[in-house]
């Protein structure tokens, strides 16, 4: 099937620019005066209902703002489009990332609303459609250049203090068991001596080619003793982490207390979303709170020491904003070995009792207390590769901002409001999962919920991906369960909300 805005006329023009050709070679000599004039006026009335787009006025305003973010020199994608010629050059390959959507990255599929930073992020049809007809018209240059993106770090308002979060020294990306990724957790001082709001929150990447994605989390005073020792027991600077912090929850949270007002700032991925909370909205933060960096370095470019910092944009917490809170839905994730697997660890009790063996007591309980809260049956577990949790609205919400976590088993997950009823409203649809994007998406158009209502998160996951986890030791067939690492798995729904 043909998807509405995929363009129709470079397809039309090699055909039959190939017709033409078969004609010419059966005509003769005599004739190719004639056929010439022709092939040439119908080219003509072609370039004229559909003119070829010109490298300088239509191709490079594209590539500059929607692409050479990222493909820069110095940059996390693996080759830079600076000249005319570095994009020429990858023609085919742009042709097929663009035409498949996997290029420019953006997880969000079309049943997720409108989302702040869309239009920066993303091809309309419109620049699709003008770099296929481009390039299918031989990817002609007409310049030599692509031109530099536009700054986009944002200013400070008024009353604003910039925070720079920097850890102590610079840290050198390593690799466990050949893995191509580390995940490292850095513990920052934002050296606050009053209650404060940040109001935005970015990254400053130091090894721009290397730093993937990072998540930001608070680490409210109560915890900066965890923090602290997890920070001084690993070797090196920061901790080892992949899929949170590793922090316990402070003790007398309760399930509950922490599922509703969890500890997270945002997710950043070069040049997505927007930094900054909604106007009249902030995440606050206690006088002598740390936070925590969790960076994803990418070692397929190299591993040079890297000192990135979170800047942080803070006011007084007398300004009164409404205090943006975290609320996580997380899902049972209950996953059997694949078809084709077997090993000792398919056997889910032997696959828990290994959880308890990595993690502690703690982490065995988890599986069981998450079919609790979601009303399934804990004495004989829905096993499968599609989880939900749903979960009701107590108080009066609003939902601004929404994420997505799995790890690398994830496939798919989706997070919506009321669904099966009239009022159901999708809050984000990530249709195909990848562990190496992930951020926090604002909505363009706030969405509030009454108490009564449902939300729902939803989970597909595939074993079969196993075969292409890192590190190596992460293929190892088992019964997944919902835990840390990179061989478990989670489902979870993550909302950053306000409640009036
Ligand atoms: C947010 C960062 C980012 C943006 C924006 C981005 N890319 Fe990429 N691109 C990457 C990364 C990283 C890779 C390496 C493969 C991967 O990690 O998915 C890549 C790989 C590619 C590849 C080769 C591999 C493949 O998937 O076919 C092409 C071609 C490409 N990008 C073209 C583009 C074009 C054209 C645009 C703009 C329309 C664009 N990219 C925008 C980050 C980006």
């Amino acid at each position: 099937m043909r998807r509405r805005d995929e363009p129709t006329p470079p397809a039309g023009l090699t055909r039959r620019r190939r017709r033409g050709l078969v004609v010419l070679g059966v005509a003769g000599a005599l004739m190719l005066p004639l056929l010439g004039a022709l092939l040439l006026r119908g080219g003509a009335a072609e370039a004229r209902t559909q003119p070829s787009p010109s490298f300088a006025r239509d191709v490079a305003p594209i590539i500059r703002e929607k692409c050479a973010g990222c493909h820069r020199i110095g940059g996390i994608a693996p080759f830079p489009f600076r000249t005319a010629k570095d994009v020429a050059s990858r023609a085919p390959l742009i042709e097929s990332a663009v035409r498949d959507r996997r290029m420019p990255p953006w997880p969000p599929g079309p049943r997720s609303p409108s989302l702040v930073g869309q239009e920066r992020r993303t091809l309309s049809a419109r620049e699709r459609n003008t770099l296929l007809r481009w390039i299918a018209a031989g990817a002609r240059v007409d310049a030599r250049s692509v031109g530099r993106p536009a700054p986009t770090s944002p200013k400070p308002r008024p009353g604003e203090r910039v925070r720079r979060l920097t850890p102590p020294a610079a840290y050198v990306p390593r690799s466990v068991g050949g893995a191509t990724d580390d995940y490292r957790c850095f513990l920052v001082d934002p050296k606050l001596a009053e209650d404060v709001f940040v109001t935005a929150a970015r990254i400053e990447p130091g090894q721009t080619s290397l730093v993937h994605h990072v998540i930001l989390f608070t680490v409210p005073p109560e915890s900066v003793a965890d923090a602290t020792r997890l920070d001084a027991q690993a070797p090196g600077l920061g901790w080892g982490c992949f899929g949170g912090t590793g922090i316990p929850a402070p003790a007398g949270s309760g399930i509950g207390g922490s599922l509703d007002d969890a500890p997270w700032i945002t997710a950043w991925a070069p040049g997505w979303g927007s930094d900054r909370f909604r106007d009249g909205t902030g995440i606050r933060l206690a006088a002598g709170s740390k936070v925590v960096m969790q960076v994803h370095y990418n070692l397929l470019n190299g591993r040079k020491p890297d000192r990135s910092s979170a800047v942080l944009t803070t006011v007084p917490a007398s300004a009164g904003l409404d205090p943006i809170r975290t609320m996580l839905l997380p899902g049972p994730v209950e996953l059997p070995c694949a078809k084709n697997e077997s090993g000792p660890l398919c056997n889910r009790t032997a696959a828990l009792f290994d959880l308890v063996r990595k993690y502690g007591q703690a982490a065995g309980i988890v599986p069981a207390g998450l079919l609790l809260l979601c009303g399934k049956d804990a004495a004989s577990p829905p096993s499968g590769p599609v989880s939900f949790c749903d979960r009701r609205v107590s108080t009066p919400t609003t939902v601004h901002a929404v994420a997505g976590h799995m790890h690398l088993l994830g496939r798919s997950i989706r997070i919506e409001l009321n669904p099966g009823t009239p009022r159901a409203k999708v809050l984000l649809d990530i249709p195909a999962w990848d562990f190496h994007w992930q951020a926090v998406y604002q909505l363009a158009r706030p969405v509030t919920a009454r108490p009564g209502d449902v939300v729902r998160v939803t989970c597909r996951h595939d074993a079969t991906r196993r075969r292409l986890a890192e590190p190596a030791a992460a293929r190892t067939p088992r019964y997944t369960l919902w835990g840390e690492g990179t061989t478990d798995e989670m489902c979870l729904g993550v909302l950053q909300v306000t409640r009036p």
